[in-house]
């Protein structure tokens, strides 16, 4: 493939496109069942050898799609012609996502179905991949779906929504997403040739953006929004000579810089009621706790906080993902070189830890004090995220605007997918360990008391948490008054993570 985002964006064409690629049924399922689960699989990884075998030769139009714009592989004209019918060769170059190589036409763009959980089906154009190129990425590469861009887009809340905003939105696949269920679409990116990316994939699927360029917040200055999203350039990378600032990665600063001035600027864009969500890596300096780092960032910003770290690497795996990223091979002394230089930043500050997670952010309505709840959850979540994270701001919004005795007083059954497991030693008749697993949401795991255990057995949405522990800590002969208290603070941790539930 060629690289080039000088795509034409022709609004008749594109309308012809748009129903050849339904008509071939270049969806992300018929894809999949083409090239075979081995070979598709395989593709997930960057091989993609597998895929090219599945399609070579191929004459039937879903394979020809999946050979130019998936695999970049030269397609004779007339083939390319026969797959896309309404378009045609002559209209595919005048689009500019092919060019004439000889008899053959290439794509210049990767270009390929994307679909989400409630049914939409989607195609978003990029630049080509890495597995579609024999050199490492340019850095203005404009970055197509990864995995980054899922993430984001699981956790989003699908609630309608009036404004919303795409910070730095590359090829415009939250942009998709968000044009579902809100009014207006802002998307915004400091790269031109992403913009075009984004117009283009705007006309092809048949929505409409307001499209902005300029950096981070400066292209909605003095705007709120009801819901923002950002996949925004994260990755921390060293300012030092010879490593490549890539555009899609690289905000500009040193360390994690980017993040923490998103972080901190971005509540003043939110309307009340509003929420934000965006990724990012933190660095943890050896002997302090993320929380810290992550909570000064949000100190006196008046917005209600939640912070899921997912991952966390140390420096020399942080910086094998990244220098291996920009399609430098492990071994080759390019890589050992971006290796070094990453080591080397990460040493200056001290850093042991670099962490990955999800920014949740949420301008109260009312005047309470807002949560901060920054958790650690690496195992498997829910997917999509989106319902649970809805569910979590609204209980969340509700439990800071309740005392303790309202807490106490209110009636809490277990949610569905909530078991209980117990461990006991050989012979014992008392278990001493006791589990409480949620099955969806961030899968949470409880290790419960005896207390505990029992006032969550008797959660059935009938007694109040009061009446139940009052009786619980009479028949365990413990006190009253303690019981209560911890059991308040029991009761908000688990039904701020959706394990207990109040109508
Ligand atoms: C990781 S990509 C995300 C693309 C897409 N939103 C997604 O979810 O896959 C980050 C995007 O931020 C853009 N970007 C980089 N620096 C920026 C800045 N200073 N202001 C706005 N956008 C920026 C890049 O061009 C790129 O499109």
């Amino acid at each position: 493939m060629t690289s080039s985002a000088n795509l034409r964006i022709d609004p008749a064409l594109l309308e012809h496109l748009r129903e050849d690629l339904a008509e071939a049924d270049f969806r992300v399922d018929a894809v999949r069942e083409r090239l075979g689960a081995l070979a598709a699989d395989a593709l997930g990884r960057e091989q993609s050898l597998p895929a090219r075998r599945a399609v070579a030769g191929a004459n039937d139009s879903l394979g020809v799609l999946i050979g130019c714009f998936g695999l970049g592989l030269p397609i004779p004209a007339d083939t390319l012609g026969a797959a896309l019918p309404r378009t045609g060769v002559t209209g595919a170059i005048a689009l500019r996502i092919v060019e004439p190589h000889g008899a053959h036409l290439v794509a210049t763009c990767d270009l390929r179905p994307y679909g989400d959980d409630l049914g939409n089906c989607w195609w978003v154009a990029s630049d080509p991949t890495e597995h579609a190129r024999s050199e490492p990425l340019p850095v203005d590469h404009v970055l197509g779906i990864g995995g980054a861009s899922t993430t984001l887009a699981s956790w989003t809340p699908r609630t309608p929504v009036a404004r919303a905003l795409d910070l730095g939105t590359g090829s415009g696949v939250q942009a998709l997403h968000l044009s579902g269920h809100a009014e207006t679409v802002v998307a915004t990116d400091l790269s031109q040739r992403a913009l075009r990316y984004a117009e283009f994939n705007a006309v092809l699927n048949g929505v409409e953006w307001d499209l902005r360029p300029g950096s981070f917040l400066d292209p909605v200055a003095g705007e709120t929004f009801d819901l923002i999203v950002s996949n925004p350039p994260f990755v921390i990378t060293p300012r030092a000579e010879g490593v490549p600032l890539y555009e899609y990665r690289d905000g500009g600063a040193a360390g994690d810089g980017v993040v923490a001035a998103l972080t901190k600027g971005i509540g003043a864009h939110l309307a009340p009621g509003g929420v934000a969500q965006l990724l990012g890596n933190w660095e943890t300096v050896a002997g302090q706790d993320w929380r810290e780092r992550v909570g000064q960032w949000v100190e006196q910003s008046g917005l209600d906080v939640w912070v899921v770290q997912r991952d966390v690497q140390d420096p020399a795996e942080y910086a094998e993902l990244w220098a291996r990223d920009g399609g430098h091979r492990p071994g080759t002394p390019e890589h050992e070189a971006l290796v070094g230089a990453w080591l080397d930043d990460f040493a200056d500050r001290g850093v042991s830890e670099i962490g990955f997670g999800i920014i949740t952010l949420h301008r109260p309505t009312s005047e309470r004090a807002p949560f901060v709840d920054l958790v650690e959850a690496t195992g498997p979540v829910a997917s999509p995220m989106g319902p649970a994270v809805a569910a979590g701001l609204a209980i969340r919004d509700r439990l800071a605007g309740m005392s303790d005795d309202e807490v106490l007083d209110t009636a809490w059954r277990c949610a569905e997918d909530v078991t209980t497991e117990t461990y006991a030693q050989p012979g014992a008749t008392d278990p001493n360990v006791i589990l409480l697993r949620q099955g969806g949401g961030l899968g949470r795991v409880v290790r419960l008391d005896t207390l505990d255990a029992a006032l969550v057995s008797v959660c059935d949405g009938e007694l109040t948490a009061r009446q139940s522990l009052v009786a619980i800590s009479g028949l365990l002969d413990q006190p009253t008054p303690e019981a209560l208290e911890s059991g308040a603070a029991l009761v908000r941790g688990l039904a701020a993570d959706g394990l207990l539930l109040a109508d």
